[in-house]
């Protein structure tokens, strides 16, 4: 029995030194040292030796499974670190590798344009408000003093779905249904951006969709002159406190009088070149006064209130602040061209 033991611990041993890997390792304890292992089986018969005998046996027994698992226990360290530092070797990182670029969305130009007129307009108490690009004949014409048939409905080429539905050709009929809800009940001042659609060729000047943002102030006693601190607040708020503004007489069905303004060439300082076709002016946006028939048609009663109204182009005015020359631009959505105006 004595042999066996020896023979067993010098067997284990050698298979530990052997091993290369923890399961393995695992694998020999449980053979040797488990319950159902080798040297259990040979205790087990130690009931047939004798009196003598027994503790000598049992001694050696406990030096047999203390000289194993010492064994393992540092072969077992040992097959630990070496695998831990196998693990640390893979996963060495190469700071000197260059960086993986993250690609930042950031907010269209026109987005852009349109936060920069309503900030200015939210601080002057106007809302934000929109409306259905989807638009009824009635709130894209009638409501604003254009009949069927009228002739300026001419101006607006439009995209029709059925007799009574289009798509809207200008923010105009947000102010309509905005008066309209009210019916003549309190003062109003809200702006309206958004898209609109009109039956054009496109070209580097023409897009058949686009976007506007106009602006409607209706109150007792609203004055030309009103609108005009307005328009000049709005120039200078958008191209520099430098700019001039200048109103010319224009027409509009659902204003009287009807304005455009121009505000002065920044290129030039008003002495003439190409950008503004040697005026000194460039045409901005058209405005007026709310025509008495849209305020009696949304239910307010003109002999009380009168308002202004005004409509730009955020596209027209991206052009122009930052010498864009293709209107196509802002809808192809080439991400090169639209980096270019992305906050840093
Ligand atoms: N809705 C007009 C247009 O699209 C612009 C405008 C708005 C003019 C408000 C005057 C007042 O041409």
């Amino acid at each position: 029995m004595q042999e066996q033991l020896k023979k067993l611990e010098q067997e284990a041993t050698e298979k530990v030194t052997n091993v290369e890997d923890l399961k393995a390792l695992q694998d020999i304890q449980v053979a040797y040292l488990g319950r159902k292992g080798s040297i259990t089986e040979v205790l087990r018969g130690m009931g047939k030796l004798s009196k003598e005998e027994r503790p000598v046996i049992g001694e050696l027994a406990n030096t047999v499974r203390t000289t194993i698992q010492a064994a393992i226990d540092e072969k077992k360290q040992l097959l630990e670190r070496a695998e831990l530092e196998k693990q640390l070797e893979n996963e060495t990182i190469d700071v000197t590798l260059p960086g993986r670029s993250v690609n930042f969305g950031g907010k269209h130009i026109l987005t852009s344009i349109i936060e920069e007129i309503e900030d200015l307009f939210i601080g002057l108490g106007y809302e934000v408000r929109e409306g259905p690009e989807v638009e009824t004949d009635y709130y894209n014409f009638e409501a604003l003093n254009l009949p069927k048939g009228h002739p300026a409905r001419d101006m607006q080429d439009s995209f029709y779905i059925t007799n009574e539905l289009l798509l809207r050709t200008h923010t105009s009929p947000v102010q309509a249904r905005t008066m309209s809800a009210l019916d003549g009940a309190e003062p109003i001042r809200m702006i309206c951006p958004g898209k609109v659609y009109r039956r054009d060729s496109d070209d580097a000047t023409h897009s058949h969709q686009f976007t506007q943002i106009e602006g409607l102030y209706v109150d007792k006693n609203v004055r030309m002159s009103d609108l005009k601190g307005t328009l000049d607040l709005l120039a200078k708020h958008m191209f520099g406190t430098d700019r001039d503004i200048r109103l010319r007489p224009s027409f509009f069905p659902f204003t009287e009088p009807s304005v455009e303004m121009d505000i002065s060439c920044k290129v030039c300082a008003g002495e003439g070149c190409s950008v503004c076709k040697r005026t000194g002016w460039i045409e901005i946006l058209g405005a007026g006064m709310v025509h008495p028939k849209v305020l009696e048609m949304a239910g307010y009663d003109p002999k009380e209130y009168t308002g202004f109204a005004f409509g730009m182009g955020p596209d027209r005015i991206a052009m122009l602040k930052y010498g864009i020359d293709d209107i196509r631009r802002f809808y192809t959505n080439d991400t090169r061209f639209l980096k270019q105006f992305h906050e840093a």
